[in-house]
C-alpha cells in the first residue's frame, strides 16, 4: 500500500468465483477486457482488492487457472484473512479482532451433530472460518438451530450460506463487510480513504458489501437468488447499488460507467488502436496497447499490414535494443522485423495476452521507465517476463521506445526461451 502517496481515485472490491471470474466462459473474454482497462487507465493511482471465500490454498489454485491480475490486497476466507502486497503480508491486528466470543472447538464440536452438512475440503477450514455444503431446501432451518446452539454455548457467531450449497460459520466480527470496514478505516488512518470504492459480487457472502456505508456496489447479472433475495429485502431503495445487465467482469465494467467512477472503456474493445494515436503522452498506456497488438497479430485478427510494423519500427530508436529473457540482446526495430513472421500463427488456437502491474515512473524529464508482467497463454502453457521499457519523449513528439528487457518472472510455471518472441 507504501505504492501509493495519496488517496486512491478508485478501490474495487471484487468477489472472484461468479464475480471477477467466469466460469462458463473459457476463453476468459470478460475477466481480460477488465484486466486491460485497469492496467490501462486505474493500476497506477487506485487499489485493487479482491475479496473471496477461498482459503489461501484455493485462491493460489485460481491464479494458475485463470488470468488474474495481481491485487494490492487480498481478502480471503470469507473476510477473516487478509494480506497486503505481492508477498501476501497478512495483517496480523485483523485476527486478533476475531477471537472475541470465538472457540473453534465448541464450533466444531456442535455443527458435527448435524447430519445435514457435509463438512468441506481440509484447506477450507480457517481458524476464523467453518465450512460445510449443505442442501438448499435445508439451509435456513438447519442455520436457525445452530444459531440457538451457539449462542447457548456463550459464542458471537455468524452463519453465512452463498451459493446455493456453501454454509459458514464465522466470527462476528468477520465477513468481507466487516473486512472491508476494517479496511477503509485503515486506510482512512493513513490519509488514504479511496475517493469512491466499488463492492463487486454474485452470492451470500457478498451481501455485506453493499451495507458499508458510502460504497458503491454492483451485483453482477447472474447473481444468486439468496444475494438477490437480501437485496430486495434489505437494499432495495440504495441507488448506490446496482444489478448489472453484464455478466462477472463485465458487469463491473458496466458499473464503472453507471456511476461515473472513471474511465470505462477497456482497450480490448477499441479495435484498431494503432490509428488512434493519443495526444498526451502516456507510456502505459503504450506497453498495454503493444502486447494487445501482439496478441491480435499473432491471432491473426489484425490486418497483415506493412503499416502497422512500419509505424510500430518507427516508435523504436534506431538503435534500441531488447534484451530477451535468454540474455541474448537484439535490435529492437529487428524484433519488429521478426514478428511479421508470426501473422496468424496462434489462429484458431487458445492464445492470449495480458500486462499485470503496469507502472510508469519518470526517471528524468523525458525519459520513463515502464515496469510490468507480461503474461502469455499458449495452449496450456503459461508463461511470465517481467518486463522493462525506456522510454524518451522529445517536445511535441510521440513516445520513443529506447530499451525493452525481459527476464522469467518467478512466478512464471514455464522458463523456456525457445518460441518466446516478446
Ligand atoms: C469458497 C470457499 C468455501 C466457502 C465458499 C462460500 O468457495 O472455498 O469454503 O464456503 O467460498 O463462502
Ligand atoms: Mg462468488
Amino acid at each position: 500500500m507504501e505504492r501509493l502517496t495519496s488517496p486512491p481515485r478508485l478501490m474495487i472490491v471484487s468477489d472472484l468465483d461468479h464475480t471477477m471470474v467466469d466460469h462458463h466462459d473459457p476463453e476468459n473474454l470478460s475477466l481480460l477486457r477488465f484486466n486491460s482497462l485497469w492496467e490501462h487507465a486505474y493500476r497506477h493511482d487506485s487499489f485493487l482488492v479482491f475479496s473471496t471465500g477461498r482459503s489461501p490454498t484455493l485462491y493460489k489454485e485460481l491464479r494458475k487457472e485463470k488470468p488474474l491480475l495481481t491485487p494490492d490486497i487480498t481478502i480471503m476466507s470469507v473476510g477473516t484473512e487478509i494480506t497486503y502486497g505481492n508477498s501476501m503480508v497478512p495483517d496480523h491486528g485483523w485476527v486478533d479482532t476475531l477471537n472475541h466470543k470465538w472457540d473453534l472447538g465448541i464450533v466444531k464440536e456442535e455443527a458435527c451433530k448435524f447430519s445435514e452438512l457435509k463438512l468441506q475440503a481440509e484447506t477450507e477450514q480457517r481458524p476464523h472460518k467453518v465450512s460445510f455444503y449443505v442442501d438448499k431446501s435445508k439451509a435456513q432451518e438447519v442455520t436457525k438451530e445452530l444459531s440457538q446452539r451457539f449462542e447457548k454455548r456463550g459464542l458471537d457467531v455468524k452463519i453465512i450460506y452463498s451459493g446455493g450449497m456453501d454454509l459458514d460459520i464465522l466470527p462476528q466480527g468477520a465477513g468481507k463487510g466487516q473486512a472491508l470496514a476494517y479496511l477503509l478505516k485503515k486506510l482512512k488512518t493513513e490519509g488514504k480513504l479511496p475517493v469512491n470504492t466499488l463492492a463487486c459480487g454474485d452470492s451470500g457472502n457478498d451481501a455485506e458489501l453493499f451495507s458499508i456505508p458510502d460504497v458503491y456496489g454492483v451485483m453482477v447479472s447472474n447473481a444468486q437468488e439468496e444475494l438477490l433475495k437480501w437485496h430486495a429485502e434489505n437494499a432495495i431503495d440504495n441507488p448506490k447499488v446496482i444489478h448489472a445487465k453484464e455478466r462477472c467482469a463485465s458487469g463491473i465494467i458496466e458499473a464503472i460507467g453507471h456511476f461515473k467512477l472513471g474511465p470505462n472503456l477497456s482497450p480490448r474493445d477499441v479495435s484498431d488502436f494503432l490509428e488512434c494515436k493519443t495526444e498526451n503522452v502516456n507510456p502505459g498506456h503504450e506497453v498495454v496497447k503493444f502486447f494487445l497488438f501482439y496478441e491480435r497479430w499473432r491471432r491473426g485478427e489484425v490486418e497483415n499490414c506493412e503499416a502497422y510494423t512500419a509505424s510500430l519500427k518507427a516508435s523504436c530508436h534506431p538503435s534500441g535494443v531488447f534484451v530477451h529473457p535468454s540474455g541474448a540482446e537484439k535490435s529492437l526495430r529487428d524484433t519488429i522485423d521478426e514478428l511479421r513472421k508470426y501473422h496468424g500463427d496462434k489462429q484458431g488456437k487458445k492464445f492470449r495476452v495480458w500486462a499485470d502491474q503496469v507502472l510508469a515512473t519518470d526517471t528524468t524529464p523525458g525519459t520513463w521507465i515502464v515496469k510490468l508482467d507480461k503474461w502469455e497463454q499458449s495452449g496450456e502453457e503459461r508463461r511470465c517476463c517481467t518486463t522493462t521499457v525506456k522510454f524518451t519523449s522529445k517536445e511535441g513528439e510521440g513516445l520513443v521506445w529506447e530499451h525493452v528487457q525481459q527476464t522469467w518472472s518467478k512466478e512464471s510455471e514455464v522458463k523456456d526461451d525457445s518460441s518466446w518472441i516478446i
